[in-house]
């Protein structure tokens, strides 16, 4: 795997407050990166930081091998959380400005308009804009002098369902030819639809990295014992792909979509009250649906 980022031990604190903790973390070229986390898990100040925006605690990281500098920085377009454009300029003229900043040339602003599927309301003001277009057209901006690595934060947030699947359906499109994306969300299933790799942040702390098609691996495993045997009906349960003995329990590893419950229903269902029922190992799209619900 070539590396377009590498952080290491990458730190952020607010006074006593530890936004990132001491991430370590590798971006290969090509891929999707989906940064995953709920809200006030550090994702928006890690891309500040790989944005020098941020200024790291301690720690660092290095985009295409090199320190940070203004010429490995030009290789990146970034969609952070408040893009500016002037409401009364059109789409194209907005463009044009970010064009003469960035060095970016007439023929890059049509071809990006065309890539954003914007190039029919590009003459429109860009207060005229759906939330979505809005989305789009930062998008574009960001693209304009043709950058390697596309980071964006939590880009479908506000957005209807129309909007949210344009965007995810973008970024695909963007990806397809070669770029590398890194985004923010809090959103697994988004995470699921449009990244190839992924990490889990919980209150600053990377705790999962992995491919996201890792995700639907790992079934669930229970502990099961009930005051009678339970060898000959734990055979006859559909839902198991294993059953072990292990210190005085049967451990069951179920199917893809059994649950501990419907195992729990099986016995009663036979006429058997399980005196012992726990989850041993919860499924990783279980405990990252878990990360998500709880919040700072
Ligand atoms: N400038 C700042 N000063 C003080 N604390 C900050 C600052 N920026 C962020 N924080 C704190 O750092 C933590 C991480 O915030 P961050 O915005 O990175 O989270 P996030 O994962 O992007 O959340 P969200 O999903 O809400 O966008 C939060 O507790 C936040 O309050
Ligand atoms: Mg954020």
């Amino acid at each position: 795997m070539e590396a377009v980022l590498q952080i290491e031990n990458l730190t952020k604190n607010f006074g006593r407050l530890c936004a990132v903790n001491k991430m370590n973390l590798e971006v290969g070229k090509g891929q999707v990166f989906g940064m995953l986390g709920p809200n006030g898990s550090g994702k928006t100040t890690t891309l500040g930081m790989l944005m020098s925006v941020v200024n790291p605690s301690s720690g660092g990281f290095k985009w295409f091998g090199q320190e940070s500098t203004n010429d490995t920085r030009k290789k990146i377009g970034a969609v952070l959380e408040h893009p500016i454009f002037y409401p009364y300029l059109t789409g194209q003229k907005n463009l044009e400005l970010t064009a003469m900043i960035k060095g970016a040339t007439a023929d890059q602003i049509t071809s990006v308009l065309k890539l954003v599927e914007l190039s029919d309301r590009k003459d429109d003001k860009y207060k005229t804009y759906s939330l979505g277009m809005k989305q789009r057209l930062a998008i574009a901006s960001a693209l304009l002098n043709d950058p390697q690595v596309l980071i964006l934060d939590e880009p479908t947030n506000g957005l209807d369902p129309m909007g949210i699947s344009e965007i995810r359906e973008l970024i695909k499109k963007i990806a397809s030819d070669g770029r590398t994306i890194i985004l923010a969300s809090h959103l697994l299933d988004e995470v699921q639809k449009v990244c190839t790799h992924f990490a889990v942040l919980k209150k600053g702390n990377m705790v999962y990295s992995g491919p996201v098609e890792d995700v639907n691996k790992g079934p669930e495993i229970v502990e099961v014992n009930a005051d009678v045997d339970l060898s000959e009906v734990l055979n006859t349960f559909q839902g198991a792909s294993a059953i072990n003995r292990e210190n005085g329990y049967f451990e069951v590893t179920l199917t893809k979509g059994i649950k501990g419950h419907d195992l729990n229903k099986f016995l009663f269902e036979k006429g058997i009250t399980a005196t012992h029922l726990v989850t041993k190992k919860r499924s990783l799209e279980k405990q990252f649906l878990e990360i998500l619900a709880e919040s700072k």
